[in-house]
């Protein structure tokens, strides 16, 4: 079942993060994540350069792909993501989500996702001010507020970051757009709320989703903190 709240008319959905699952079951993780509810998958791709962790690349999209209908949201923690867009979305993404700070000229990466027939999303680190990516609001179908500092799962929620939610949500509202807004690192039964409240519509959870507990539980709980954060939120 899919998250059935809605945030001035968008879906408010909750993408479990692979990192977090086991790697050598990744199957069962996907085939859990989904009775649970996930609305789709996050995957985190790290190059050792833009971030100091390696973690994989499109063969395990593709395997990802083969196992699951939901949409994959592919984080691309690298440094040159432009090389990258089409390998990615022939793995099967549908989400293309590149850094602001990386090396590739923005607009170029979003034309490009976009031709291939993928949505393109702009992510930024929790020291990234929210002016970096603005100019491409019109163009984008994500915004990814990064609230820990990219390159591991299971670390700590900053809530500095909240304050570029709740302008990013204005922005995107005053100009009538669809466009998501991602909340990535550190998300819980209890960050959640407040990411919610302040306007994100899509929950990357991570270790909150597959360490400990039982995922649907953890989902459960996790979709009834957004579903309170939401209400919070007044527009
Ligand atoms: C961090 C990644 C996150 C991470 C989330 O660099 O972008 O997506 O896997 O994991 P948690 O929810 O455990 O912080
Ligand atoms: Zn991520």
């Amino acid at each position: 079942m899919a998250t059935p709240v809605s945030q001035g008319g968008r879906r408010l959905r909750l993408a479990p993060s692979l990192l977090s699952a086991d790697f050598a079951a990744l199957g069962d993780a996907i085939r859990a994540a989904e009775a649970a509810g996930a609305d789709a998958f996050h995957l985190d791709v790290m190059d050792g350069h833009f971030v100091p962790n390696i973690s994989f690349g499109p063969a395990l999209v593709a395997a990802v792909r083969a196992r699951t209908k939901r949409p994959l949201d592919v984080h691309l923690m690298i440094e040159d993501p432009l090389r990258y867009v089409e390998a990615f979305r022939k793995a099967g993404a549908d989400t293309l989500v590149f850094h602001i700070e990386a090396r590739s000229d923005p607009m170029v990466v979003i034309r490009e996702g976009h031709r291939l027939g993928a949505a393109v999303g702009a992510a930024i680190r929790p020291d990234t001010p929210l002016s970096a990516v603005e100019p491409l609001f019109d163009h984008l179908d994500q915004v990814l507020v990064m609230s820990v500092h990219p390159g591991f799962s299971g670390q700590k929620f900053i809530p500095d970051v909240l304050p570029k939610v709740r302008a990013a949500r204005e922005r995107l509202d005053a100009a009538g757009s669809v466009a998501d807004i991602s909340i990535d690192g550190g998300v819980t039964e209890e960050t959640a709320v407040d990411a919610a409240a302040a306007g994100a519509t899509f929950f990357v959870c991570g270790n909150s989703a597959f360490v400990g507990g039982d995922i649907s539980e953890n989902l459960r709980r996790l979709r009834a903190s957004v579903e309170r954060g939401a209400a919070r939120a007044v527009r």
